[in-house]
């Protein structure tokens, strides 16, 4: 292997004509080689628009295949084929069939973070920066289901004061927090604003000063008044959020045990070393039955078209 991981990965991506996609969970150093770094939506959108022969994404399994349902003729690759999530997880696409089935009159709009079967079964692909303002373009009595998470449904619903059926999933990174935790921090710096990814609980969500996708949150973290900031979501994010504010100072919040299971084990899995094996060997790569592929791209183009 050699010594310098970094360097070779960008070598090798040069050769490959690669382009290098990360989501703000992956390590610091995965950070640092991408050539782009972003949120879902703003990932999806640089996928839809590369001319780059691979793109490596280095994400999660439902961030790569979205590449992929974009650019059926490129190399999508993953570090690590077993980046799951858990909301991708808790929501089958029988199971999700059987729930549609019930709720014939309804929209379907389905959170990124889902299987691509899942998607090809959706109306209307969202991500947590575009919820809101997607499902208020909805004709007001148009009943509405939304899947998989729950707790970034129940934030659209109070945000958009629309009613909406939901799927019963959760992210198992964002549920962790721990309320205690985060209230000891706050008597600790009263003058910390509180920002939290809308995949939290409501109860934590009740506590925070703002709430938004991890762009978003980043944004906010660099423009805010505040010097002290408590972070509710997956810590990879403090590393663009130290750049964006170095004289700011940031707080993560443990999990209820006071765990670290507030960074997300999917997103963890993937590492340099993975990253330059992939490049070298073109190799694991994301393959999709091609019926799936073009009923998925169709709520995918919908929520590009509408995002404004
Ligand atoms: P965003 O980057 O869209 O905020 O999503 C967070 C997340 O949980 C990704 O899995
Ligand atoms: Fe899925 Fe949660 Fe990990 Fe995001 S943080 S990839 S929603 S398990």
């Amino acid at each position: 292997m050699p010594r310098d991981l970094a360097a070779a990965i960008r070598e090798l991506s040069r050769e490959r004509r690669a382009v290098i996609l990360a989501h703000y969970y992956q390590d610091d150093a995965i950070q640092d080689v991408a050539d782009f770094i972003g949120d879902s939506l703003e990932l999806s959108r640089k996928a839809a628009s590369t001319d780059a022969d691979v793109i490596v994404f280095c994400g999660v399994h439902f961030m790569a295949e979205t590449a992929k349902i974009l650019n059926p003729g490129k190399t999508v690759l993953l570090p690590d084929l077993e980046a799951g999530c858990s909301l991708a997880d808790a929501c089958p696409a029988d199971g999700f069939a059987a729930f549609r089935a019930e709720h014939p009159e309804h929209i379907v709009v389905s959170y990124i973070n889902c299987s691509a079967a899942v998607k090809a079964q959706s109306d209307l692909i969202c991500t947590s920066s575009n919820a809101v303002d997607l499902v208020q373009q909805l004709p007001a009595d148009q009943p509405i289901l939304f899947a998989p998470d729950q707790n970034l449904g129940r934030w659209v619903q109070r945000q958009s004061g629309r009613e909406l059926t939901l799927w019963p999933g959760s992210c198992i990174v964002h549920e962790t927090f721990s309320e205690q935790a985060l209230l000891q921090l706050q008597l600790e710096h009263p003058d910390a604003e509180v920002l939290a990814h809308p995949e939290c609980q409501q109860h934590l969500l009740d506590l925070a000063d703002y709430i938004g996708s991890t762009s978003k949150l980043l944004h906010r973290a660099a423009t805010s008044p505040a010097q002290e900031l408590i972070v509710l979501t997956e810590p990879g994010i403090l590393h663009q959020m130290r750049k964006a504010a170095p004289t700011k100072t940031f707080f993560e919040v443990p999990g209820a045990d006071g765990c670290s299971c507030n960074s997300c084990p999917y997103m963890r899995l993937n590492t340099l070393e993975k990253l330059w094996r992939c490049l070298r060997d073109l190799s694991p790569a994301i393959e999709l039955d091609e019926s799936i592929r073009q009923r998925a791209l169709m709520p995918i183009q919908r929520m590009l078209e509408m995002s404004r």
